[in-house]
């Protein structure tokens, strides 16, 4: 995923660019450019590695005008290198573009361009545009057009159809300082209207602090954008008039207080993050309250779930629950494989893609596929019902799927996902109550799973009390984990073991320590070891067992003496357990239902794998390679 922003107004537009590059820099970091347009020319600079080195290319030469474009990187064709930093130019160097997503047939383009005589300077796909451009300006100015706002929109509208995949972009060009074209195809792009100039931008961060009055473009819409206003088209070329929304709240801004990282910061919002999910969809009284269409609920026979990463694993979580509280079978998917081997089709299914950020790729691609493929029946049983659980309700998933549940856990911006899983675990806690509450006294298919009641009331209760616990045991386990995170210095090698409702867990651990420590984890089913797995196990490998009472407690503690056989480090994220002597390290666990364990088991794993990267002194909110939302396939 890359960031991209574009500014046209009355004032220098770098300061404004380099600031909303900032806001977005979670979106990508490898490198990352500006280019703005005065006195009939183009002004680009660019910086491998982070934003910081291209604000000091800026201090030094500086980017004059009050039009131009700017881009953070993810790499994904070309090394993160200069040369691949965006914007890209075309060969007379008046013309500028950056983009966001991935222009499937740059190949086919490049060669055809090639064999036109262009040459390429980078090895991304988004080079082949400006060439395009230019190319389309040339033959229109060759027929006499004189150069203007509408031949720029023009030539980018007669280039858009032959670019395939999804995008986002802006251009400027040297030759027309007082325009800016964006264009926006499956990938976000949202404009903000300011007092005499507009900002463009991937996401609402880098427009909060700039404007409240937003547009978000829609899939296929170009703009056409001038210091006097803004003109929207249509994919067809026809004029679309829409009245900008207003951004609410101050979840929009991006602010660190006095965390060292957003994402240590984050953790320690989890308890908030419950108290308002508790209070907005937990009211005394009533079992849960969602707002939720009753025709999500009607009829339905089976649940599948679509999603990646930490998303799949809230998701794991979501399947235990809406089986065994609400006696639906329910599949999970990794959505970048269900596209491509999709289940045959079966009635009355609940669709279900969850994304934080509603932007990934793999999951908005599946979650089409799947509308299509039932729309296409024309069956009413076999008729798509799509849900979508996201932290972003104005995404792309929001415009995608019939109904959503918005988590609301305020914006996130280390990459590590922390409070979003909490509150995507919640979400799911919520759809299983109101599915169960539904079925009760069901036969047959989908039948409630035996629940009284009384049973899930008891559950909504003790969920009404996680925000206390919440607070204890992030307060606690902060100090203990930052107190233990020596003992991993030269750890290479770290298995997380969990079962049942908590074997995802593990396997969050597992994610969680990968993507910022760089240290190899696996999480495994903890009676799955014996069957292989074991055979890693010696004194340098640590395992962190999650041991909670209830159907499989002995179970895991058997399999945890089985690694401590092997000399094991074992860290048991338990309550007090029976036998004290079975840790060499105890992350303490209050008492509570196995059912809902998994909103307190997650905390350990979350602030272990923070303070085991922060010991190492590594970049814990923007990790190497990685970027906060993967808009493509
Ligand atoms: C989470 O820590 C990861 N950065 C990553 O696995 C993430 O969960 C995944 O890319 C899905 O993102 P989404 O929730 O925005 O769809």
């Amino acid at each position: 995923m890359c960031g991209i922003v574009a500014l046209i107004g009355s004032r220098e537009a770098a300061p404004q660019l380099l600031d909303g590059l900032r806001q977005l820099e979670y979106r990508g970091y490898d490198s990352a450019g500006i280019a703005t347009v005065e006195g009939g020319r183009l002004h680009c600079l660019k910086a491998e590695g982070k934003l910081v080195n291209l604000s000091a290319r800026y201090e030094q030469h500086g980017a004059p005008g009050q039009c131009g474009i700017g881009h953070t990187r993810w790499a994904t064709h070309g090394k993160p290198e200069e040369r691949n930093a965006h914007p890209h130019l075309d060969g007379s160097g008046e013309l500028a573009v950056v983009q966001n997503g991935i222009i499937e047939n740059h190949r086919t383009l490049r060669e055809s361009l090639q064999a036109e005589g262009v040459t390429f300077l980078s090895d991304t796909d988004t080079e082949v545009i400006p060439h395009l451009i230019a190319l389309e300006l040339k033959a229109r100015s060759d027929a006499g057009e004189a150069a203007s706002a509408n031949l720029l929109l023009a030539a980018v509208q007669a280039v858009l159809p032959q670019l395939h995949g999804a995008y986002a972009l802006a251009v400027v060009w040297a030759r027309c300082p007082g325009a800016l074209v964006v264009a926006r195809h499956q990938a976000p792009l949202l404009i903000g209207l300011g007092e005499g100039e507009f900002l463009c931008a991937s996401d609402t961060p880098a427009l909060a602090g700039f404007t409240r009055t937003i547009l978000p473009m829609e899939d296929g819409e170009v703009a056409l954008l001038t210091p006097l206003g803004i003109e929207l088209y249509d994919s067809a070329g026809q004029r679309v008039q829409r009245t900008p929304t207003l951004l609410t709240g101050t979840e929009h801004v991006a602010d660190k207080r006095s965390f060292r990282h957003f994402m240590l910061k984050e953790i320690h919002e989890q308890p908030e993050t419950a108290a308002l999910w508790v209070a907005r969809h937990l009211p005394e009284g009533a079992l849960v309250a969602l707002p939720l269409d009753e025709s999500v609920y009607t009829g339905v026979e089976r649940i599948q779930i679509l999603a990646c990463g930490t998303s799949r694993h809230a998701a794991q979580v979501g399947a235990y629950l809406l089986e065994q509280l609400a006696g639906i079978p329910t599949s999970v998917f990794y959505a970048s494989e269900f596209r491509y081997a999709p289940p045959p089709l079966t009635p009355h299914m609940l669709t279900i893609g969850v994304t934080q950020s509603g932007e990934t790729a793999d999951t908005l691609a599946a979650l089409a596929m799947e509308q299509e493929r039932r729309q296409s029946l024309e069956d009413p049983a076999y008729a798509p019902r799509l849900l979508g659980i996201t932290n972003r309700p104005e995404s792309s998933l929001g415009r995608l799927v019939g109904h959503l549940l918005d988590i609301g856990a305020g914006i996130e911006v280390g990459v590590a996902a922390t409070k979003t899983f909490l509150g995507q675990l919640l979400a799911f806690y919520g759809l299983a109550l109101a599915f169960a509450e539904r079925r009760q006294g069901q036969d047959g298919p989908g039948a409630s799973s035996g629940r009284s009641i009384a049973e899930l009331q008891a559950l909504a209760s003790q969920l009404r009390q996680l925000p206390g616990l919440l607070q204890a045991l992030v307060h606690d386990h902060d100090q203990r984990c930052a107190e233990l995170a020596h003992l991993f210095a030269d750890t290479q090698d770290v298995i997380f073991l969990g079962r049942g409702i908590n074997y995802p867990i593990a396997m969050e651990g597992a994610l969680k320590l990968k993507e910022i420590s760089y240290i190899h984890a696996e999480g495994y089913p903890a009676g799955e070891m014996k069957h292989g797995p074991i055979a890693l196990l010696d004194a340098r490998v640590p395992v962190v067992s999650i041991a909670v009472p209830g159907t499989v407690f002995d179970k895991v503690l058997s399999n945890a003496q089985e690694a401590k056989a092997r000399d094991a480090q074992l860290i048991g994220v338990a309550p007090a357990c029976p036998d004290t002597t079975l840790f060499d390290v105890l992350l303490p666990l209050p008492e509570t239902d196995e059912l809902l364990s998994p909103l307190l088991t997650v905390i350990p794993m979350q602030l272990l794998s923070y303070h085991i990267a922060a010991h190492r002194g590594l970049d814990v909110d923007q990790p190497r390679n990685l970027a906060k939302s993967v808009t493509v396939e």
